[in-house]
């Protein structure tokens, strides 16, 4: 579904490499998160893959197509929400689809009943400027979903929501993706969380990237939080909030 072979990338007004001759695949239907160090380019793999940013040797494939000479479809859930304060939330939901000029009509019914699901629905008519940080992102992730796109990058989610909340969003989304199969990708700094949603973890341990640590999470879907407690679950977490503290500089 996705394919890295020899990707290379820096920011122009740079002299780092953010990303060098990286390599790696992802297969269709795979929940995969990344975790890495704050700054480690983590959101900036999510720019090359969407080509938002130029990447300066290697190629990218999404289904098998080199992204350089066509344009692919992926859902994207930025780490900053970029709702349209001149718009309410029902609106900014389904933009996308506006764009696209796709049946608006039913956009916005498929658009109200994710708001009411997400329990927004009372905040539909209101403006981002209305809600709180955790309210916003959600809407923006209700857009993301929205798109219906066969890869999803989702960075980092859930990171302003409360425990609580951020608990009921997971569980909602692997029932989403049980029943959408698409591919994701997921951004996260929790390791608990990546270990819940998905199925493999990239750890990013270098900077610049140079390649991506593989953890398999061994537990089958669907998935209970009691799963957590597995022996050889926490062993996992252990090892990888260990691996992560090593690349922390204090
Ligand atoms: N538009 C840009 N121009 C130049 N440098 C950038 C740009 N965006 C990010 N960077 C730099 O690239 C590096 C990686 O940033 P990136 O946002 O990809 O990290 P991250 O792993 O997503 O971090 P975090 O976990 O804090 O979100 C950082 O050193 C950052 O300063
Ligand atoms: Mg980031």
């Amino acid at each position: 579904m996705l394919n890295f072979s020899k990707v290379t990338f820096k920011y122009k007004d740079n002299k780092d490499y953010i990303i060098k001759d990286l390599n790696f695949d992802v297969d269709k239907g795979e929940f995969i998160s990344i975790i890495g160090p704050s700054g480690c380019g983590k959101s900036s793999l999510f720019r090359v893959i969407l080509g938002l940013e130029k990447i300066l040797y290697g190629q990218i494939f999404v289904n098998e197509k080199n992204i350089e000479y066509y344009k692919p479809y992926i859902g994207y859930m930025p780490q900053k929400d970029l709702l349209i304060p001149w718009r309410n939330i029902l609106e900014n939901t389904y933009l996308p689809m506006e764009i696209q000029t796709k049946n608006i009509k039913k956009s916005k019914i498929e658009a109200e009943k994710f708001l009411k699901d997400f329990g927004l629905e009372k905040y539909k008519n209101k403006y981002p400027k209305d809600l709180s940080g955790g309210m916003r992102q959600r809407v923006s992730f209700i857009r993301t979903l929205l798109t219906g796109a066969e890869i999803l990058l989702l960075d980092e989610p859930f990171s302003a929501l409360d425990a609580i909340t951020k608990i009921a969003m997971q569980e909602w989304l692997l029932e989403q993706w049980s029943n959408l199969k698409n591919t994701i990708l997921f951004i996260t700094h929790d390791v608990e969380e990546a270990i819940f949603l998905s199925s493999k973890i990239f750890v990013v341990s270098n900077k610049p990237i140079t390649d991506l640590k593989e953890v398999i999470v061994p537990l089958k879907y669907p998935r209970i939080r009691k799963d957590l407690m597995k022996p050889e679950i926490l062993k996992i977490k252990e090892e990888l909030v260990n691996e992560l503290k090593q690349r922390v500089k204090l």
